[in-house]
């Protein structure tokens, strides 16, 4: 209802299975994809051409879908040279001149909606209907963050004082911002990074995945065209080490705001600490060693499914996804027939197809790092699911779902990005041990509960550190502004994604103290 939503609405939704509004739009997708996309580095917005490299779609790796032309460190100065200059500008519109430039990005992406998806099925190899969620998702973060930029950077803040003297608050950007966002969400986490960014009053140094710039090149023209000013955003298509190496040593660059793995978060945080400057704001979003636990009294049925879509959807290429599955043993044997039987039924295929579950993984490297731990596991586990592959996926970067029964989550070595589901047994009484045991990964983003005990729930909520707990349902997919997202611990530093902390990290706080006697 409106009183309790307020003027903003999340984005709607979209039903593949009408062909009276899926085939106009297929069409268009398909229109969208006979002329080859091109991304290169937007500096002050102007492109520039540099060293450049061919894409290919992850799920046919014959087929090529565009050109890009990668920044360097040249034009990495550069771009942070401008945006220095520009932001006080920026910061100046304030929030309701940012909030109507970002709501009307928010429409362009809907209108735009069908190119947009099919650069996401082409080049990240999502299916139809992640695809409608990534630009649904991409829009609900720039109206969220222009709300929230209306609410709290239009004007001043009045504060008490004693008689003769008035006290405002004012909050501001703290200066140019690097955003660096991960493939697995090529525009909705790209664009909610520099939605949140600029919202606040930031300039932008975009910063997106070696292997999505073209999708990231789409969502930044339709910003521009939105009215953000060609020198408050730049876009800087190519390497992480070699773009960031330049952004993090210049003491005028005020952070980072960054998804992707643990790793990579770290060397960014110690870059910044290492350089001579101001301190400097880190926001990370990073992995998780994400766990369900099921007890006796959950719905067999609602369990195979949640489980299922938890750990597989998106080539379980989501730091959401569900890794471990605890469940108590006097029903295991009965919830792990009914997930293999409902794995069974996944369809794994070119993401374009609308039958399609299962898409391709992002690259070589990944499906062969999954391959080497299925190896692994094979050895030192119980493989109990295998799900076949056949000879139309050999072009693509095809690695089918997997289940393993293992002793302990502690036998795993990290997070393994990709559809395998790990399931460990546990025996009646041992909840506390479990809560322990997912708590000892040091992880903490995701974390799914099935049980028809509330207490069972509230006991498992007390004791685990996970940023976004789900009873009774999947655990992936968070909603902005309905379940703000991220995590802690080695899952990433808050505030959450789409929840009101986040702009307030990226800004600055002054007061304005006037004599008025
Ligand atoms: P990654 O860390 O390899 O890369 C992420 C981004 O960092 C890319 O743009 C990359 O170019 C850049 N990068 C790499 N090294 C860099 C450096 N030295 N300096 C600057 N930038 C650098 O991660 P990935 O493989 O692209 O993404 C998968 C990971 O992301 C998984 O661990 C997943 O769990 C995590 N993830 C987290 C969230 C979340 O919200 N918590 C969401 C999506 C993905
Ligand atoms: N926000 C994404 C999800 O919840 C990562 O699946």
């Amino acid at each position: 209802p409106a009183d309790i939503l307020g003027a903003r609405r999340n984005s709607s939704g979209f039903l593949w299975s009408d062909p009276v509004s899926a085939d106009p739009v297929r069409a268009t997708m398909e229109r969208a994809l006979q002329s080859p996309a091109e991304a290169m580095p937007l500096i002050g917005g102007a492109p520039r051409e540099g060293a450049v490299e061919v894409a290919f779609d992850p799920s046919d790796r014959s087929r090529a879908i565009g050109r890009v032309s990668v920044a360097g460190e040249a034009e990495t100065e550069e771009a942070l040279e401008i945006a220095v200059k520009a932001q006080a500008k920026w910061d100046r519109l304030g929030g309701e001149g940012r909030a109507e430039i970002l709501e009307k990005a928010a429409d362009l992406f809907e209108k735009n909606r069908s190119e947009l998806m099919a650069l996401i099925v082409r080049e990240a190899g999502k299916t139809l209907p992640t695809a409608v969620g990534e630009v649904r998702e991409a829009v609900d973060f720039l109206r969220y963050y222009a709300a929230e930029a209306r609410a709290h950077f239009s004007g001043p803040v009045r504060l008490p004082g004693p008689t003769g003297e008035s006290n405002e608050l004012t909050l501001h950007g703290k200066g140019v911002f690097a955003c660096i966002s991960p493939w697995n969400f090529p525009l909705a986490i790209f664009t909610g990074q520099i939605a949140g960014a600029l919202a606040a009053g930031n300039a932008v140094l975009a910063k997106p995945a070696e292997t999505t710039p073209l999708v990231a090149m789409a969502g930044t023209k339709l910003l521009l065209e939105a009215g953000v000013p060609g020198d408050v955003l730049h876009l800087l298509p190519g390497s992480g080490p070699v773009i960031g190496k330049v952004m993090f040593a210049d003491p005028r660059l005020a952070g980072a705001i960054f998804t992707g793995s643990t790793r990579t978060a770290t060397a960014i945080n110690r870059a910044l600490a290492m350089r001579d400057g101001p301190i400097a704001t880190v926001i990370a979003e990073t992995g998780g060693q994400n766990a369900m636990i099921v007890d006796s009294t959950a719905l067999p049925e609602q369990v195979a499914r949640d489980a299922v879509m938890s750990a597989f959807d998106s080539a379980g290429q989501r730091c959401s996804a569900l890794r471990v599955l605890f469940v108590q043993e006097d029903v295991a044997d009965k919830m792990l027939d009914m997930i293999i039987g409902f794995s069974e039924e996944l369809a794994i295929g070119d993401p374009f197809d609308p039958a399609t579950d299962i898409g391709p993984v992002i690259n070589e490297t990944a499906r062969q790092n999954l391959s080497n731990h299925a190896e692994k596991m094979t050895r030192r586990a119980k493989l109990l699911k295998a799900l076949p592959l056949g000879p139309q996926h050999e072009n693509g970067f095809f690695f089918a779902p997997h289940i393993f029964e293992i002793g302990a989550i502690s036998d795993l070595e990290g997070e393994v990005f990709g559809p395998v589901m790990h399931v460990v047994r546990y025996g009646a009484g041992q909840l506390d041990k479990v809560c322990e045991a997912v708590n000892s990964t040091g992880f903490g983003l995701t974390l799914g509960v099935h049980s028809r005990i509330e207490a069972t729930a509230a006991f498992v909520r007390e004791r685990v550190r996970a940023g976004n707990i789900y009873v009774n349902r999947n655990q992936i997919g968070a909603v902005v502004g309905v379940q703000p997202f991220g995590g802690e611990g080695l899952s990433g530093t808050g505030p959450k994604a789409g929840g009101p902390q986040y702009l307030h990290r990226l800004a600055l706080e002054r007061t304005y103290t006037v004599n008025t006697t």
